[in-house]
């Protein structure tokens, strides 16, 4: 069993490109410059998450690393000590039968679910595979806008469309070069002296931790 004191976030859709590994970074590295001991792993083979982690600055707060591809993995996530906060990114297509037993363990293991999607019709029809999933468990995720563009009545309207499903998170995330710069960098928004969405990506991890039960 996980010791009591891990408390595990899960980043999850079964759409490609929706900003999943870019949640899970940032939310690791805000945490981490926020004073806990934070893992991440990277369950999706195509290892995105794993090649930012590669970049970090030695001088960045330290994160630990995992790297267990979903398809793969045979156990529930396995203890980690002295760990605070465990963020686990997770591949595309997790609704398929192959996957979907160990994206099913993930889901009863996790702490906090956590959604990300834009706010287009794209997004949001294929984003009910997702919520389908979840709620077999269950559970709920919270889903978070990204790449929202200001001021489009899309993001209006995709706030009141996913309210019925489960809670939207309070933050949206903006559709800016420094979020892509970052991963190169290794980094976090948080960690980017004068990003300009540094606020917003503050703000996520606010919300998230409150939600974990952690001081922000
Ligand atoms: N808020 C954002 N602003 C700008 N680019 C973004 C933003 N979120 C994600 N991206 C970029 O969009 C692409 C897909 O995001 P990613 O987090 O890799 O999605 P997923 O993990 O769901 O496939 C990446 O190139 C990423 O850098
Ligand atoms: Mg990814």
């Amino acid at each position: 069993m996980l010791e009591a004191a891990v408390k595990i976030l899960l980043v999850l859709n079964g759409k490609g490109g929706v900003g999943k590994t870019t949640t899970a970074r940032n939310v690791a590295a805000a945490a981490a410059a926020a004073g806990l001991r934070v893992a991440t792993l990277d369950t999706d083979p195509q290892g995105t998450l794993t090649r930012w982690w590669q970049k970090r600055p030695d001088n960045a707060p330290a994160i630990d690393h995992y790297q267990d591809s979903l398809a793969e993995m045979s156990d529930p996530v396995e203890p980690l000590d002295g760990i605070d906060l465990l963020v686990i990114d997770t591949p595309t297509a997790i609704e398929m039968t192959a996957i979907r037993p160990n994206a099913e363990k993930l889901i009863d293991q996790a702490d906090l679910i956590l959604t990300p999607l834009q706010a287009t019709p794209e997004d949001l029809e294929s984003v009910r595979g997702t919520l389908t999933l979840v709620r077999s468990r269950g559970k709920a995720t919270t889903f978070v806008l990204n790449k929202v563009k200001p001021r489009v009545k899309e993001v209006t309207d995709a706030r009141r469309g996913l309210a019925g499903g489960g809670e939207v998170a309070p933050v949206d995330l903006p559709d800016l070069a420094e979020v892509y710069r970052s991963y190169a960098a290794g980094l976090g928004v948080v960690e980017v002296t004068g990003a300009k969405s540094v606020e917003d990506f503050v703000a996520l991890w606010k919300y998230v931790a409150s939600k974990l039960g952690f001081k922000s």
